[in-house]
């Protein structure tokens, strides 16, 4: 893929991500079965079809007065069971559903609530098959998910759920758990100076320069650039491996020059470059692979603090493997500061695992419990870990043939499954702490091992 199509995939708005899904009808007082437009099927993508509801249906006088009723007062639990019973008479199945998953939100555990929801045996919004569908090569998780995701509102045990009606737009470093330090660093690195440039030539800062965050895998750094993209919009500049190389002698060196043209023009910008470890390998393991030396050299030249071009361009790398990088990448007016990302603390852990399920159907939820129970876990595992638990939420209900949210025990059983990956980085880690750490360059991650009892 050359380097221009990548820019123009990547280099405006279009990186700004909807984290937050479709907004629900749900909690807002109206009635669940009026899909907003953001929730009708994407555009070939047939299994999903299925899923959404795409006419708009108009209530019975009945409905629609105990509907404006609970606009003025959304709050009323038995006005709100009120209308299960009726909208259950009138066979309004999902949007029964959808409303007792509101009085559970607001009141967990209510018992009409819940023995509501054992009447509605097999309920599923209107089109979703209540048989087991089998895809290719074993059962489509996701697509199964998907259409529960709707019939129940998120609940946690301690009441406060996100608002599910907001629909966010955008990562920002708000939404990354924990890495405070991280953070800040970011801070002081890109958004302070690309905000307030006369602060930058006050201290006689030249605005160039690079940061590599590194640690092991699955912990945030990709995840922190993104957010990082969300703070600076258009000017966040991500290349990968694949926007560089190029099966021509030359070509990927030339692609390398332009992506770096281009972030030039545009300076004030960040430019991303993720997995370092593969676009900037020690050319010492590259003897045989002349075209990537070629580019590493490239990217030497690029980065060069020779001449004052780079005004304004600043560099963000993010790798698993810091030691596979080709020293000359890490010296000064390159990618000259480097920050450790470290696996999750027990806030993070919490906050990481409320992200994952928000957009859920849970119920009982003790989300403290669960984080206590994953030190050493990374926001990947974590993540695994809430698929895993839905995964078996849905096998439950698929079984009984009734709709059920996931709940503390899926959570529990999915752990005792799962394992943390962190094992074989931290004994790589290791070595490279004991054996190849004598400039110092490692002494944060000697820190933290020693902190977490490795060394
Ligand atoms: N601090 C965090 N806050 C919120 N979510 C997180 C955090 N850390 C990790 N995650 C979750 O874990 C997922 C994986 O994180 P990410 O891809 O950023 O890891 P990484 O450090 O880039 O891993 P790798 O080194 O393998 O590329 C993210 O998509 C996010 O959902
Ligand atoms: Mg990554």
């Amino acid at each position: 893929m050359g380097h221009g199509s990548a820019f123009g995939r990547l280099g405006s708005g279009d990186r700004r991500q909807v984290v937050g899904g479709f907004t629900r009808p749900i909690a807002s007082v109206g009635s669940p079965g009026d899909a907003p437009d953001e929730c009708k099927p994407p555009r070939g993508c047939p299994a999903l079809a299925l899923t959404f509801r795409q006419t708009v249906r108009v209530p019975s006088p009945i409905v629609a007065s105990l509907l404006s009723a609970l606009v003025a007062n959304p709050g009323d639990v038995v006005l709100r069971l009120h209308l299960v019973e009726v909208l259950l008479t009138e066979g309004e199945t999902a949007d029964a559903v959808g409303h007792c998953a509101e009085v559970l939100r607001l009141d967990p555990g209510n018992v009409e609530a819940l023995a509501a929801l054992g009447r509605t045996s097999g309920a599923a919004a209107p089109g979703v098959p209540t048989h087991t569908t089998r895809a290719q090569g074993g059962y489509d998780w996701s697509a199964a998910e998907d259409q529960v995701r709707d019939i129940i509102a998120p609940t946690f045990v301690d009441g406060d759920p996100d608002d599910p009606d907001v629909e966010v737009v955008g990562l920002t470093l708000a939404d990354v758990a924990g890495l405070a330090s991280v953070k800040e660093r970011l801070d002081l690195a890109f958004l302070t100076p690309m905000r307030n440039p006369e602060i930058g030539k006050l201290y006689g800062a030249t605005m160039r320069g690079g940061l590599l965050l590194y640690g092991p895998p699955g912990c945030g750094k990709t995840f922190l650039a993104r957010a990082l993209a969300g703070e600076l919009g258009a000017r966040f500049y991500a290349v990968s491996l694949a926007d560089v190389l190029d099966m021509w002698i030359g070509s990927s060196e030339r692609n390398v020059k332009e992506l770096f043209d281009v972030a030039r023009r545009n300076a004030p910008c960040v430019l991303f470059l993720d997995e370092i470890d593969a676009l900037g390998q020690k050319r010492s393991q590259l003897r045989n692979s002349p075209a990537m030396r070629g580019t590493v050299n490239q990217l030497l030249t690029e980065l060069d603090s020779v001449g004052s071009v780079n005004d304004g361009v600043f560099t963000l790398a993010a790798t698993n493997h810091p030691w596979d990088v080709d020293p000359a990448l890490k010296r000064p007016g390159r990618l000259d500061r480097a920050v450790l990302v470290v696996p999750p603390d027990l806030p993070a852990r919490e906050a990481i695992l409320r992200s994952h399920l928000k957009h859920r159907p849970v119920a009982g939820i003790d989300v403290t419990r669960i984080a206590k129970k994953t030190d050493g876990w990374s926001g990947a595992d974590l993540a695994g870990l809430c698929d895993r638990a839905s995964q078996g939420a849905l096998a439950d209900s698929v079984r009984r043939g009734t709709a059920r949210p996931i709940g503390q025990q899926d959570l529990e059983v999915a752990m005792k499954d799962l394992r943390p990956s962190l094992g074989p980085w931290y004994d790589t880690a290791k070595s490279v702490a004991q054996f190849a750490n004598s400039s110092g360059e490692y002494d944060e991650l000697v820190a933290h091992l020693r902190q977490r009892k490795v060394l």
